[in-house]
């Protein structure tokens, strides 16, 4: 199939590398400013044909990964765009070392992933499932949802109090949930200005917690964050959350403690390998599953689509990026950019 082209050739095109079919929402902010390409790549191979005279790539969630190689072949690229706020699908640091900025849109769905967690834990804890099945099945008793515990007053630890833990946190609180939070990166007052508490270790936090929602972004630290050890460091009966990315929990540990008992039950939206393959998972009825919605919904799924392509087209007019990601890698970047200011 050719690559569908629009836009206007300025000398400045932009490849959307995956996942758009069509651009009702980027030409209107891309369309005079530059050629739009959209590739349908499903990998990196797929993407060779258009590197050459790339300036400016989109890059939404079809490609596992964005690699050196891929940089290598790409002299004229000066910014990765990823539609998303994760971009654990770019070599951020080779990007940078090449002077390529990388960018995410950090701002479109953080109330529909927090909103998202919530409908787990309230699915998980009012025994939704059960309470479900037992109607279809043709049956009336309340008892089904025997194991529903009162919310207030339990504890909820939320793991990466950024934009998403935060929303999270601010929506337990309305429930009447104690809320605890660790993040290693964020300074000192957050529990303070939240109205929450923190705890300076997952040790600490964990043996806390009923609830246990995940909201870091994954990287090296928070590979297999939560796994068979940490798992046991929660209460029994204890329900876990995740709508972060799916290897910040060691999904086979999960299974296990699931299948023992000593995780009640779990919400997941993220996995370790998607689409999701887990069977055994699959089978479990204390499990609720989606397929990465987390993020969706009509309005922000436009709203990402349109400050995805603003980014782009503010690097095509020269003009610095808004949301840069990898400025602690970058060597002689290709584009302006903007430092941030020091705290004071
Ligand atoms: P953010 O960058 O505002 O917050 C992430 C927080 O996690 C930061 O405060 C950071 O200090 C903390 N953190 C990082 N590593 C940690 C660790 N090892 N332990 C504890 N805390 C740690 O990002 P935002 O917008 O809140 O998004 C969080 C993550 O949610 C994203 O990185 C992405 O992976 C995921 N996400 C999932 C979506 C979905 O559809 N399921 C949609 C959007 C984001």
């Amino acid at each position: 199939m050719p690559p569908m082209t629009f836009g206007t050739d300025t000398g400045k095109n932009v490849l959307v590398a995956d996942f758009l079919d069509q651009v009702e929402v980027e030409l209107p902010v891309l369309g005079d400013h530059a050629r739009l390409t959209l590739a349908q790549a499903w990998n990196e191979s797929e993407l060779a044909p258009y590197l050459a005279d790339t300036d400016v790539m989109i890059l939404f969630h079809d490609i596992a990964r964005i690699s050196e190689a891929t940089l290598a072949a790409a002299p004229r690229l000066k910014a990765i765009v990823r539609a998303g706020v994760g971009y654990n699908n770019v070599d951020i640091e080779a990007a940078g070392k090449r002077g390529i900025v990388t960018c995410n849109v950090p701002d479109y769905g953080s109330e529909e992933v927090a909103d998202h967690s919530i409908m787990f834990l309230l699915a998980l804890a009012r025994q939704l499932g059960p309470c479900d099945q037992s109607i279809r099945d043709g049956k009336w008793d309340y008892k089904v949802a025997d194991a529903a515990p009162r919310l207030r007053g339990k504890t909820i630890g939320i793991v990466g109090c950024g934009r998403i833990g935060t929303a999270t946190a601010l929506r337990a609180k309305a429930f009447g949930l104690d809320v605890v939070f660790y993040d290693p990166y964020l300074p000192d007052g957050v529990d303070k200005a939240l109205g929450i508490r923190r705890a300076r270790t997952l040790d600490e936090l964990l043996p806390q917690c009923q609830f246990l929602s995940l909201h870091c972004y994954l990287d090296s630290d928070s590979y297999h964050m939560i796994d068979a050890r940490a798992l046991a460091a929660l209460p029994r009966g204890a329900y876990v959350i995740n709508t972060a990315r799916g290897p910040v929990i060691k999904q086979d540990d999960l299974v296990e403690a699931l299948a023992s008992g000593h995780i009640a039950g779990a919400g997941i939206d993220v996995f370790e390998r998607e689409p999701f393959d887990n069977e055994q998972l699959r089978a479990m009825p204390n499990v609720f599953l989606t397929p990465h919605s987390a993020f969706y919904s009509r309005e922000g799924f436009v709203e990402l689509r349109r400050k995805t392509a603003e980014e782009a087209c503010r690097i095509v007019l020269g003009q610095p990026p808004r949301n840069p990601v990898n400025l602690g890698y970058l060597v002689e970047p290709r584009t302006p950019v903007t430092q941030p200011r020091a705290r004071v």
